[in-house]
Formats: structure tokens, sequence, C-alpha cells
């Protein structure tokens, strides 16, 4: 072996240990430049790569500098991108697919007054060779060139070593490139996956929105049904009443009296139902401690079950208190435990438990609630249970599977939408010829528990404030005629308006009115809230109370529709005798509703 035979070999081996060493892609190319030039002795050196034909930039099938070395910046600007028709070594080794020498530019006919020759001038290079760099299996991936400030004709040892460079520099431009188009492809994949979930979204929201109508229809359609036929029995119950009277047989009064009154109640139930769906029921949540309420419940439930089914109550040992509106919760449980009854003509057993549940925030989420501390209750059944087709429909409204008059289909749907405004949860478990169990999760109490109320019924009676003067403000004209006439017979003294406006200029005339008692939707811009608040700057300090069926609030000065006169006039009277009430705001009448 000869000694420059044994330099050369030296070369490469530096050469490719400082190849090796570097993971930087810039960094590696800096490095195969740099090698270039000193395997060639040339002052300049540029590494290139091939543009695909649908290269974004929009120079596809050129060369783009991807680094160089000794050039000045204009002659990088120059030769920034290569066309195939470019005076230069690199343009002619493109358009031969080989290795191109130029040992002199200024002996190079076909640059002779050619911008080109020009820029080679003003960057100080007289000679060039290219070397094209192809992948193994032939391709074409970019060139590296080297540059001479003298004429110059490299030698083929010099060749040589370069094409052993070349090998090097297109395995990497290899990888650099089949990198590139993955990253691409992963790119647009993330584009396409998401495109797609845009569209599957967009399927599914239409999906919601129909299902939504259709729940929409099921409910006008389910309620126009209920309200008809008790509307027949109330307006029938009316009439044959009016008959009756013209023929003056008055013992019979009684009977429609009460068929009409009955129907309105059942109305009104149905309403209330409605409305817990809705989620726009009146709540009055407080502590409540559930054996005692379990407990006041059993007889009830027992009764209701009938003979053949046993009724069983677990409770936990210190239970926390549930902050939740207690007798909605009976409502509830009643509902349950009559789904129960029903699902066990043959008889079986019903049992009522209570336990207390942490959720964490990785626990929570299953049970579609926020982490936090609740109330765990459920009523299982060893019923005929549900069958897995009738399973996700059960809280929908009106859906019933049970015969024309025996169920309205709303139990289930009340329920969830009681559950969901308390700020807790309601779920459904059943197994066909097992039985169903119905879990209902309902928020702790925190904080002081306030002393029972006094009954009702010991409480003593309140005295009635005859004489006072009430200013009644209700649109319904019907109802207003009926609210004024019971407190007229109460021995109170009686203004009527229809309106906001009209009840304001009423307070202005008189300075007399004891109450202000309004409905909270009215027409015209102003709505009962804000009438009370406008009234105050008349009249400071009027009391007021608010009747309503259709509010997110509770407190004693509102009363929710519907409600019998009797609980209406008592209202009135217990307001009257209180020193301690006045103007009522929106804020006084507590905002129960979380959702
Ligand atoms: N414990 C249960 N066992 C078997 N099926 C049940 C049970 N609870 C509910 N279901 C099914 O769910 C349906 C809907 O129940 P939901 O309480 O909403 O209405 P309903 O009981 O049919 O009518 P309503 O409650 O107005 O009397 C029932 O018709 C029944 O098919
Ligand atoms: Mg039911």
């Amino acid at each position: 072996m000869t000694t420059t035979e044994l330099a050369d070999i030296d070369l490469l081996h530096s050469i490719s240990v400082a190849l090796i060493g570097e993971q930087d892609r810039r960094a590696l190319y800096d490095k195969i430049v740099d090698a270039a030039a000193s395997i060639t002795g040339s002052q300049f050196a540029t590494m290139q790569v091939l543009c695909s034909p649908d290269h974004p930039s929009g120079h596809g099938g050129q060369l783009q500098l991807l680094c160089s070395r000794g050039l000045p910046p204009e002659a990088v600007q120059f030769w920034q991108w290569v066309h195939r028709d470019a005076l230069s070594s690199c343009g002619l080794a493109l358009r031969r697919g080989e290795r191109a020498v130029i040992s002199d530019f200024e002996q190079w006919d076909e640059i002779t007054g050619t911008e080109e020759l020009l820029c080679f001038r003003n960057a100080g290079i007289r000679a060039a060779q290219t070397t094209p760099l192809q992948s193994r299996s032939g391709q074409l991936l970019g060139m590296i060139s080297t540059h001479w400030s003298q004429p110059h004709q490299p030698s083929e040892r010099v060749l040589r070593l370069l094409d052993i460079l070349a090998r090097t520099a297109a395995d990497l431009l290899e990888r650099t490139i089949a990198e590139e188009a993955l990253r691409k492809l992963n790119e647009t994949l993330e584009q396409r996956v998401s495109q797609r979930t845009a569209e599957l979204m967009a399927a599914e929201e239409q999906l919601r929105q129909s299902q939504k109508m259709e729940a929409v229809g099921q409910l006008t359609g389910g309620l126009a049904h209920d309200f008809n036929n008790l509307l027949g029995s109330i307006s029938g119950s009316l009439e044959l009443l009016s008959h009756r009277i013209q023929q003056s047989r008055l013992e019979e009064v009684d009977k429609y009296i009460s068929a009409a009154r009955s129907a309105a109640s059942r109305a009104a139930i149905l309403t209330h139902r409605l409305l817990a769906f809705s989620r726009r029921q009146t709540l009055e949540p407080k502590a409540v401690e559930l054996p005692a309420l379990l407990h006041g419940m059993s007889e009830l439930v027992q009764r209701t079950a009938g003979p053949g089914i046993r009724v069983d109550t677990l409770c936990d040992v210190a239970l926390w208190h549930a902050f939740v509106d207690a007798s909605q919760l009976e409502n509830a449980l009643l509902n349950l435990c009559n789904n129960a009854r029903d699902a066990m003509p043959g008889g079986g057993q019903i049992t009522l438990a209570a336990r207390n549940l942490s959720l964490t925030v990785h626990e929570a989420p299953h049970h579609d609630l926020a982490p936090g501390q609740y109330l765990h209750l459920s009523v299982t059944d060893t019923g005929v249970g549900i069958a897995p087709e009738v399973l996700p429909h059960v809280f929908e409204p009106f859906y019933t599977t049970k015969p024309v008059g025996q169920g309205t289909g709303l139990g289930l749907s009340m329920i969830y939408g009681f559950a969901q405004q308390s700020g807790g949860q309601v779920k459904i478990h059943s197994k066909q010829d097992e039985g169903t169990r119905v879990d209902l999760y309902l928020p702790r109490h925190c904080g002081e528990v306030a002393e029972p109320e006094q009954d009702a019924a010991k409480a003593p009676a309140i005295e009635l404030q005859r004489g006072k003067v009430i200013l009644l403000v209700e649109d319904e004209h019907t109802m207003r005629i009926i609210l004024s006439e019971t407190l007229e017979e109460q021995g109170y003294q009686v203004l009527q308006a229809g309106d906001g406006v009209a009840a304001l200029e009423l307070l202005r005339s008189r300075a007399d009115v004891d109450l202000l008692v309004s409905d909270v939707g009215l027409p015209g811009a102003m709505d009962g809230w804000q009438l009370a608040e406008q009234a105050t700057g008349v009249q400071p300090g009027l009391k007021t109370m608010f009747i309503t069926g259709y509010v997110q609030a509770a407190g004693r000065q509102v009363l929710t529709k519907p409600f019998t006169l009797h609980a209406f006039a008592s209202r009135v009277t217990e307001l009257l005798a209180d020193p301690s009430i006045s103007q009522a705001t929106r804020a006084d009448a507590t905002v129960m509703v979380k959702s």
C-alpha cells in the first residue's frame, strides 16, 4: 500500500468517525460538505437535494441548496434553487444524470456573457465539479459540488474518494427524505382523521336533533292526550253542574264539583311531573335525614305494595344528611316503589337502601357526577326486569309499557329531572326475569343542620288582617277574578292590575297598599321582579309576594302554581301578619336550581 493510499484511508476513516458521531441532520450536512472540500482541496463546497415534482415550494424538479461552505451570501441567494437549464456544473450534472467537471468557467463557451458567469466571478469561483447523490436503487436524490478559485481538474483519486463520500451522503439524504415523507403522511393522516371525526360528529348531531324532535313530538302528543282527558272531565262536570243548577237538582251538584276538582288536581300533578322533568320545578332543598324519611314512608310503601310484597329498608350507620327537597324525594321514592310493585304481579321483595358514597376524581366520571360526597339511595326489586330494547327508553317522557290508563310514562322522567336539578344523578340496572335496581345519588348536606320547622298543624292560627289593602297583579283575567274574590271573602280590599305599568300607576295614586301580590310572568317590558323593585321606589318597604308556575326560585314570598285557593289565602294572611316581611327581590327568593 502506498503512502497516498494510506493517507486516503486515514482521511476516509476520520470522515466516517466525524459523521458517525453526529446526530443533528444539519450538522451532518455541514460535515459532509467540509469533508468534500478537504478531499478535493477546494475553497467552496455545496450539497443540494432534488425536489420532488410536486414539491410544495413550487420548485419541483429543481435542486435546493441544503448547505454550503465558503460561498458569499449573494451566491447562496443566487444558487438557492438550481434549474435543469442552469449554466453551472450542477445544472450540467442534472441534465446528464452523471458527474460534471468544469475545469475553467472562463473557457466554457456556453456560459460566456451570462449572469451565471458574472456570479461565479463575483464569488471568486473559477472551476467546479458536481457528483450526483443516488439512492441504492439508483434514484437521483441530490448533488454534492466543490468549487475552486483557480482553474482546476480534480484527479481520478480525488474523484474516487468523492464517490465514497457521495455514498454516505446519499444514504443520509435518503433517510431524510423518507422521514419527511412519513411526517407528511402523519400530518395528512391527522388531518384525515379530524376531517372524518368532524363528519361523524355532524352526523351524530343530526341524529340527536332528530331524536330531540321525536322526543318533543312524543312529549306534546302525550301531553295533549292527557290534558284533553282531564279538561274533558272538568268541562263535562261544569256543564252537568250548570244543568243540575238550572233543574234545581242541587243535591247532585257536589258530585260534579268533586269530579272537576279531582281532575284539576290530577292535571296539577301532571304539570308538576312535567316541570320536574324539565328541571324547572321549585325545589326547596334542606338537610334531610334519610333514615327518618325512609322510616316515615315505609308504611305507605307497604300499603301501596300490597301483602304479596315484602318491603325492607337498609340504612348504613352514621349516614350523612342529604341536601335535597324532602317531599320531592318522597315522591320520587314512591314512584320507584310503584314501578317495583307493578313489576312483581306475583309478589316479591322491594329493598330500599341508603349509604354514604365519596367519589374521587377517578370514580366520579363513571357515575356522571362531579367528585364529592353523595348519598346513594337504591330501590331494588325482584320483578320481571326490563327488556334490553326497552331499557334505553325508560327515562323518556311518556314512555310506558303499561296498558292505556295505567301509566303516564312520566315517573322515571320526573325522577331524572329531579335528580339532575338536585345536583345528583339517577341510573337504572336491570336484568330480565331477575329484577331491577334504581340508583339515586344525592349531594351530601354540608354545614349546620337547622332545627326542624314547627309543624304547620301545631302552629298557632294566624288572625285575619281584615281591611288591609292588597294590590293584585295578574294578567290572566279569570285567575285574577278568582284570586280577587278569594281575598275579598277574607275581608281584604283588593286593587287589580293586568300588568306592571297599570300596577305602578295604581300604587302612585294611593299610599295605603299593604301587600303587592304579583304574577312573575307579566305582559309588557316589566316582569314581576322588576315591578317589585320599582314599587319600592314608589312605596318604600312595601311587602311583596309572587305567584308563579314557572320559576326557579323558592321562599315564603313565592307561591308556586297550581295552588289551592285556601293555600293562597293563608299565605297572604301569613305575610300580612308578619312584621319581619318586607319587599322581596329575586335574590331573596333563593335560587334553587343547579342545572
Ligand atoms: N322496576 C321496574 N321493573 C320493570 N320495568 C320498569 C321498572 N321501572 C320502570 N320500568 C319500565 O319503564 C317504563 C317507564 O317507567 P315510568 O315510571 O317512567 O312510567 P310508568 O311507570 O309506565 O308510568 P307512571 O310512572 O306514570 O305510572 C315502565 O313502563 C316500565 O316498562
Ligand atoms: Mg312509574
